[in-house]
């Protein structure tokens, strides 16, 4: 499983990337609200450190989603585009595949949405694990039935563990067999914590 880390902030991201191999960040836009980082900031930040990011359409309908992705790439063409799965998300991920630029499905709570993803060739599906919780969802259910369907049909599209929120979250994560967990930076601090380790260094 690889890790992505969940966040915008650029202290964070760099302070994990220091003990951890990390492969990417995921952004939305919230997260770089909250951080008030920029597009070139993150642009500088996959070149320093290699890091694949992806970033999120924030408009709705289809020609100001293509329109804005377009703004997007160029500012860094290495960028993935997170495309929300809606009716309007498939038909500018349709047009973005015919330019080969490298698409995330988000927002993905069900296994139709997972199948759609995948079906239409995106190289990301985001499984928003938190949120379907929330609602009550059995997520390892939900994600056993995608990870099934994508072995029957031999998808390519990778899954991302999304809004995770606990380490229960990142265990089923391992144990589902993810490709990729978004981690949030709040949960890299309790993930090598054991009281049973910290009992260990005193005794
Ligand atoms: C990442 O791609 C998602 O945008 C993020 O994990 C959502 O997390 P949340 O449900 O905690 O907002």
């Amino acid at each position: 499983m690889r890790y992505f880390i969940d966040s915008a902030n650029l202290n964070d991201i760099k302070n994990i990337f220091n003990h951890l191999p990390v492969n990417g960040v995921t952004t939305n836009p919230t997260l770089l609200s909250k951080s008030n980082t920029t597009l070139i900031q993150l642009k500088e930040l996959n070149e320093l450190l290699n890091l694949q990011i992806h970033i999120q359409l924030q408009s709705t309908n289809a020609e100001a989603m293509y329109d804005e992705a377009q703004k997007i790439l160029a500012i860094n063409k290495n960028f993935v585009i997170k495309i929300p799965m809606t009716d309007q998300g498939l038909i500018v991920h349709k047009r973005l595949k015919q330019q080969n630029v490298t698409t995330n499905f988000t927002l993905c709570f069900s296994l139709h949405q997972a199948w759609l993803a995948a079906h239409s060739g995106a190289d990301y599906m985001s499984f928003f694990i938190g949120r379907t919780e929330d609602h009550g969802y059995n997520v390892s259910e939900i994600l056993f039935d995608i990870q099934s369907a994508y072995e029957q049909y031999q998808y390519k599209t990778k899954i991302i563990v999304a809004s995770i929120r606990t380490i229960e979250h990142i265990n089923a994560s391992i144990r589902f067999g993810a490709d990729i967990a978004t981690i949030p930076p709040v949960l890299f601090s309790k993930l090598c914590k054991h009281v049973l380790t910290q009992n260990g260094l005193i005794q």
